[in-house]
């Protein structure tokens, strides 16, 4: 395959060993975090946090929370992948840079406001669905983004949510959705595994 977005979500595989002498620089942390952020959010709300352990304390800190997961010690970082519940009140701020950039006008804004609020306000299942959608977004766009970077990633969801919120300090609004470690792959790694028939998943209508 010679297309290399295509041949990354084809050739994608969980890393469950990580070489543990490997470490990531802020600055490359930082890259796949700006990378994850052009992932889509409704409205653009961008209702997301990525919080980027990386210290030994930290990570042990994290590791006893997260069912002795051993990757959470062993990969370079692991980032608590944060929704935030929808808040139509957020979006005057985030689309106020398309308005300045041309992209949006004020009126525009107002009827996005209106549509989000119509969505969102007083329905807290709802708001709660698009902060999973928006978190899951962003860590699938940072698995891609650590792959294309030669890294291994690992998506977790054993973990304690109350105790990761409680010892990283998440606001009232936000859900810790899913761990994500990233780091170099040993050769030990499982080969990727067997997929459902199409048949089974597709449906052409
Ligand atoms: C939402 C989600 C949660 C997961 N949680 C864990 C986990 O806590 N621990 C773990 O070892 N693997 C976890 N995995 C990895 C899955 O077991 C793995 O993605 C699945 O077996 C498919 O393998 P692949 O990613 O290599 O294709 C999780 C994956 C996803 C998408």
């Amino acid at each position: 395959m010679t297309n290399l977005i295509l041949k990354a979500i084809d050739e994608r595989r969980t890393t469950n060993l990580f070489d543990p002498s490997y470490a990531l620089d802020d600055a490359r942390i930082v890259e796949l975090v700006r990378l994850a952020t052009k992932a889509p959010t409704s409205f653009n709300l961008q209702n997301w946090r990525f919080i980027a352990v990386r210290t030994p304390d930290r990570k042990a800190e994290l590791r006893a929370v997260a069912w002795d997961q051993v990757k959470i010690t062993d990969s370079a970082v692991t980032f608590i992948v944060v929704g935030q519940m929808a808040d139509h009140r957020t979006l005057a701020e985030r689309l106020a840079p398309l308005v300045d950039a041309g992209i949006m006008s004020p009126p525009m804004v107002g009827g996005w406001e209106g549509a989000a609020a119509s969505l969102y306000d007083g329905q807290p299942w709802r708001q709660r669905d698009e902060a999973v959608r928006s978190a899951i977004f962003g860590a699938t766009t940072l698995i891609y983004a650590a792959q294309a970077l030669g890294l291994g990633s690992a998506p977790m969801i054993g973990f304690d949510p109350e105790a990761v919120s409680r010892h990283f300090e998440l606001g009232e609004h936000e859900i810790p959705v899913l761990l994500l470690s990233v780091g170099r792959a040993t050769d030990e790694n499982w080969p990727q595994k067997p997929r459902r028939p199409l048949q089974q998943v597709l449906d052409l209508v």
